[in-house]
């Protein structure tokens, strides 16, 4: 059986988001017409992702709310002649199964998966972040490509990258380029949130992994790194060190991560999908060109 379960972790505090977050989930922003973990639950659906299990903490119920069936709301808007809206509720019909673990204490990322180990038992999973969309309306296939990969390869971990301007390379997990094969290229090196003048490369992880269960034993080994936290990324670093067939894969052209976990990005992603919006976008870009003038 091919790789089915994503383990999507929704529990961080989203500090650099406050005040908006300090009563809402940041994975529940909105981004256009709909919150950003809908596109993430919706892109992994179209990978042929059948189970999302979510690691979920305080004050992130709305989430799980968001995902369930609301028979009321359906029945009211049916009595009430509003049948148009029913389309946007139309997610809530994913063929998917939602699993919900908690994490307990905010001790990072890589924390955050270990606590969906007794769910994932022993099987390959994908990890998407909770908070960063990929491609516009997230009609990306990266993850699909990347299992496909994983499956090819007998990979034990397959990492989707994004080019970032220099400057933005102290904000995420950097790539050590191995040797390059075709479209994707054998990792030698993961580095988390390097200076600049150090960064390897300007390859930053995109937010979507596909690994073998075996992660946890080297996320169960993994001491408490930058920002006091189990840093994921030096997981997967002493797992290169030990050998592991750990792949990369660039998302493609036109592809792009809308990382929601800080404001410049968060706004960028907004005035994108608005601007792309089936049925506003185009007046909304009317307004914003009379703004220009
Ligand atoms: P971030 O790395 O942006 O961390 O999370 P954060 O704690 O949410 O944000 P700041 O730094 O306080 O602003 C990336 C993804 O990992 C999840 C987040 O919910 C987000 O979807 N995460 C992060 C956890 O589930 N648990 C954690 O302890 C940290």
């Amino acid at each position: 059986m091919g790789v089915d379960l994503a383990v999507v972790p929704v529990a961080g505090r989203g500090t650099r988001l406050l005040p908006l977050t300090k009563s809402q989930p940041k994975e529940m922003l909105p981004v256009g017409e709909k919150p950003v973990v809908q596109y993430v639950a919706e892109e992994l659906e179209q990978s042929g992702i059948r189970r999302l299990a979510f690691v979920t903490g305080p004050g992130k119920t709305a989430i799980e709310n968001h995902f369930d069936i609301d028979s009321e709301l359906i029945l009211s808007l049916r009595e009430n002649g509003q049948e148009p809206l029913l389309e946007t509720l139309e997610y809530e019909r994913m063929k998917v199964e939602y699993i919900y673990t908690r994490q307990r204490r905010q001790l990072g990322l890589g924390h955050a998966i270990l606590s969906a180990r007794s769910v994932v038992m022993e099987q390959p999973f994908v990890v998407a972040l909770g908070d960063s969309i990929i491609g516009v309306h997230a009609q990306s296939k990266v993850v699909k490509q990347m299992i496909d990969l994983f499956e090819q390869c007998r990979a034990d971990a397959v990492i989707a990258f994004e080019e970032v301007p220099k400057e933005e390379v102290s904000q995420y997990g950097i790539a050590t380029v191995g040797k390059e094969q075709g479209n994707y290229f054998e990792l030698a090196d993961l580095v988390e949130k390097p200076d600049v003048a150090e960064s390897p490369s300007r390859l930053a992880v995109a937010a979507r992994y596909v690994f073998r269960a075996e992660l946890f034993e080297y996320l169960e080994d993994t001491a408490t790194g930058k920002g006091n936290e189990i840093q994921l990324t030096d997981a997967i670093s002493a797992w290169i060190r030990a050998g592991g067939n750990v792949l990369g894969i660039p998302l493609a052209d036109g592809e792009q991560r809308f990382d929601i976990g800080n404001y410049p990005s968060y706004f960028k992603a907004f005035f994108e999908f608005a601007s792309q919006d089936p049925k506003y976008g185009e007046s909304f870009m009317e307004y914003v060109r009379r703004q220009m003038v």
